[in-house]
């Protein structure tokens, strides 16, 4: 079925089977492989990326389903993504960088609808996002340093 998308602010039109997920269809169909599978079952956050503005997991998300919305994946460049990018990196948020861009895009959608966290707020949204490498000090300060110099 043809599903029309606007990702990044880019418009596609897609034609995809009913059955395939918003997470393949970004990284088969459009070669988008910033946004990382790992368990492809809903646990690890690791797939997550904005959709109209509230974070989903692609993995298990239809892409058929997603018809006329728009998407935000870690490709993108926007102010606060930017934000959080330069504080990850100065706050030590990442170790191999696989969970990385999950991390950022939940962040993302936290700081657009609460643009002051507390560290239990951050810890709470947070807390879908799994880091192998045990992250989770840096993660916390980063997305609180982010959110600061917003
Ligand atoms: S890959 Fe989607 S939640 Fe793990
Ligand atoms: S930085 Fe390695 S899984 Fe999180």
């Amino acid at each position: 079925m043809q599903v029309r998308l606007t990702i990044n602010g880019q418009p596609h039109e897609l034609d995809v089977a009913p059955h395939r997920s918003l997470a393949d269809v970004l990284r088969t169909d459009l070669a988008m492989t910033g946004t990382k599978v790992a368990c492809a079952e809903g646990t690890c956050g690791s797939c997550t990326v904005l959709l109209d503005g509230r974070a989903v997991l692609s993995c298990l998300t239809f892409a058929s389903a997603c018809d006329s919305s728009k998407v935000a994946t870690v490709e993108g460049s926007t102010p606060l993504l930017e934000r959080l990018r330069d504080a990850f990196t100065a706050h030590d948020g990442f170790q191999c960088g696989f969970c990385t861009p999950g991390q950022l895009m939940s962040a993302v959608a936290l700081l657009q609808r609460t643009p002051r966290p507390s560290r239990a707020e951050i810890r709470t949204a947070m807390a879908g996002n799994l880091c192998r490498c045990g992250a989770y000090e840096g993660i916390e300060q980063a997305v609180a340093a982010a959110a600061e110099a917003g």
